[in-house]
C-alpha cells in the first residue's frame, strides 16, 4: 500500500475511513462480524487488515494480524496510530490478544482510537508483558 499519512497531525477520520473500506474485504462467513483495521507506521505508511475466518473456527486471523503482517511485508518500522471498526463502521476495541500483538509493534506510546476516545497502548494494555521482560531474564 503506497498511501502515506502524517503521523504528526493524524487525520483520524481518514484512518477510520480506511478501516471501514478494508472491513468490506473481510472474510467472516462464520461470525458475520467483519472487522477492518488501519494503522500508520512511523514513516507515514498506511497499513490495513481485515479478519479472515476458517472452517476450523479457532484458526481465525483477526484484522490486526493482517495489518501487522503488512507492516513487516512493506518495510517494517513501528506503528504510531491504530483504529479498528466493525461492520457498522463503529470503532471497536482490539481484542486482548491483538492488544498484545499491537504492543509488540507500537509499544506503550501507540495511539489507539477507542469508542471512548484516543488512548495510548499503555492505557489499553496496562502492565504489559513485552520484549524487555524477555531480555531481563536472559
Ligand atoms: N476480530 C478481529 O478481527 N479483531 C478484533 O480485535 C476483535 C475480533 C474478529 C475475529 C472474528 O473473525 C470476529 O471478529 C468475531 O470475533
Amino acid at each position: 500500500m503506497s498511501h502515506r499519512m502524517s503521523p504528526d497531525e493524524l487525520d483520524w477520520d481518514a484512518l477510520r475511513a480506511a478501516a471501514v473500506e478494508v472491513s468490506r474485504r473481510a472474510y467472516a462467513p462464520y461470525s458475520h462480524f467483519p472487522v477492518g483495521a488501519a494503522g500508520v507506521a512511523d514513516d507515514g505508511r498506511l497499513l490495513v487488515g481485515c479478519n479472515v475466518e476458517n472452517a476450523a473456527y479457532g484458526v481465525v486471523l483477526c484484522a490486526e494480524c493482517g495489518l501487522v503482517s503488512s507492516l513487516h511485508a512493506s518495510g517494517g518500522g513501528r506503528l504510531t496510530h491504530f483504529v479498528c471498526v466493525n461492520g457498522l463502521r463503529e470503532v471497536i476495541m482490539p481484542c486482548g490478544r491483538c492488544r498484545q500483538l499491537l504492543y509488540e509493534h507500537g509499544g506503550r506510546e501507540l495511539a489507539v482510537m477507542t469508542p471512548h476516545g484516543v488512548r495510548t497502548m499503555a492505557e489499553v494494555l496496562p502492565d504489559a508483558f513485552g520484549p524487555d521482560d524477555l531480555g531481563a531474564a536472559r
